[in-house]
């Protein structure tokens, strides 16, 4: 697991929402991700979660006094001034109220009026959820600055079906790693292209590779917490789309050129990382091909080069290529930039294990320069992204 919190403390607010339990296992992905957390409760959230859960896990005291009558301390300033965020999850619609309204009565809502941002990750019943106060206060919250984490639809613990469950876990983690991400592609319209390609040979069989679409999905969901406004193109994978990118999956090339296509104009960058298929059966048989003839002859075509049609259309501003290589790394990658006219290539060997691997080694490469750079799919994304908006 990645320490992508490392050094940052975060104060847990948990409120007296049926999702309190949730709040555990969020502490425990922070904490895996190198997060020091120290946790704020509600009276009513101690109805739901134990305070000896809380503070064995979390290793420190749990806030659950504003004004305790033994060892008095006022935990909401020195909370304020010594944590990098606030997280209220689950946040209750009550508790919502309060913190919109700056009132100060317990624990989380002091922490919050004295802090005065962070990320409020709503959960509660349908009808609570749409009661136009709760959609007032959150709009309220977002204004002054708040991230709100959506709820998700689903089914409520009342047995109703509805928007207002707590997000999924997942989701307010990669939030909360997004927030320590500077915004240095605000404004931006980023379209990425991940994963493999599918080309049929009949219904039951097809042509693809083995990219597993992981440092495709990083980049939109760092390109997403920088600040741009993300559209993802994926062929299949086993991956779920980061939170707050439009989601386009597709399986031949021929759709992946379409969606690109549609969605790249007036797009600021272009980055092609899927492992598109270069050739494709010239043949689809409409039926499957029998098992019989000891060997058969498939013949393949080419397909359409989708990134230097996008580079040569002038429909985006900065169009970033990849190059998987298994020789001569450095000069086919300089030769693709030149002969598809892109802005920047990033080169990988593929020799060795690049496919399906959470790390990686690359060569980020533009006309006047070259930069190697590895380690996590997640860290050598921040420096692609990074070079491309210091270019842009
Ligand atoms: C079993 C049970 C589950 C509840 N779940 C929620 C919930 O998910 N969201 C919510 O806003 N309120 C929920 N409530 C109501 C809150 O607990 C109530 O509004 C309380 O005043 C919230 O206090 P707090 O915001 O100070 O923690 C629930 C109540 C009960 C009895």
């Amino acid at each position: 697991m990645e320490r992508t919190l490392e050094g940052k403390k975060i104060l847990l607010g948990i409120s007296g929402s049926i999702a309190a339990y949730k709040a555990i296992e969020i502490m425990r992905e922070l904490q895996k991700r190198g997060a020091d957390v120290h946790v704020a409760v509600t009276p009513n959230a101690l109805k739901f979660v134990s305070e000896v859960v809380l503070r064995t896990l979390s290793g420190h005291s749990v806030y659950r006094e504003v004004v305790p009558e033994e060892n008095p301390e006022i935990r909401h300033t020195s909370l304020a001034s010594s944590v990098d965020l606030f997280l209220l999850a689950p946040a209750t619609g009550n508790t919502i109220a309060k913190v919109a309204c700056g009132i100060a009565d317990n624990p989380v809502t002091a922490s919050a009026l004295a802090i005065g941002g962070g990320i409020i990750c709503p959960a509660m019943n349908v009808k609570m959820y749409e009661n136009p106060a709760t959609v007032d206060n959150l709009k309220l919250l977002r204004d002054r600055g708040y991230i709100i984490v959506d709820s998700d639809e689903g089914e409520l613990a009342c047995g109703v079906s509805g928007k207002g469950r707590l997000a999924r876990v997942e989701t307010i983690v990669e939030t909360v790693e997004g927030y320590f991400i500077p915004d240095f592609l605000s404004g931006k319209k980023v379209v990425v292209t991940a994963g493999p390609t599918r080309e049929y040979v009949d219904p039951v069989r097809f042509i693809s590779n083995p990219s597993s679409g992981k440092m495709g999905y990083e980049l939109a969901r760092i390109a997403r917490a920088a600040g741009a406004e993300v559209v993802l193109i994926s062929g299949k994978t086993c991956l779920q789309p980061p939170s707050g990118v439009k989601f386009v999956e597709v399986e031949t090339v021929d759709e992946m050129r379409r969606a690109v296509l549609k969605h790249v104009k007036g797009a600021d960058i272009y980055v092609s990382a899927a492992a598109v298929g270069d050739y494709r059966p010239v043949k689809r048989y409409e039926n499957k091909i029998k098992k019989g003839a000891d060997r058969i002859v498939i013949e393949f075509e080419r397909t359409p080069d989708i990134l230097s049609e996008v580079a040569r259309s002038g429909l985006v501003r900065f169009v970033v290529g990849f190059a998987a290589e298994t020789e001569n790394l450095i000069e086919n990658a300089r030769k693709k930039l030149s002969s598809k006219g892109l802005d920047m290539v990033v080169a990988n060997y593929v020799k060795g294990k690049v496919f399906g691997e959470d790390e990686t080694e690359c060569v980020i490469i533009g006309s006047d320069f070259e930069e190697r750079v590895s380690g996590s799919k997640r860290k050598v994304a921040i420096e692609i992204l990074k070079r491309i908006s210091e270019r842009l």
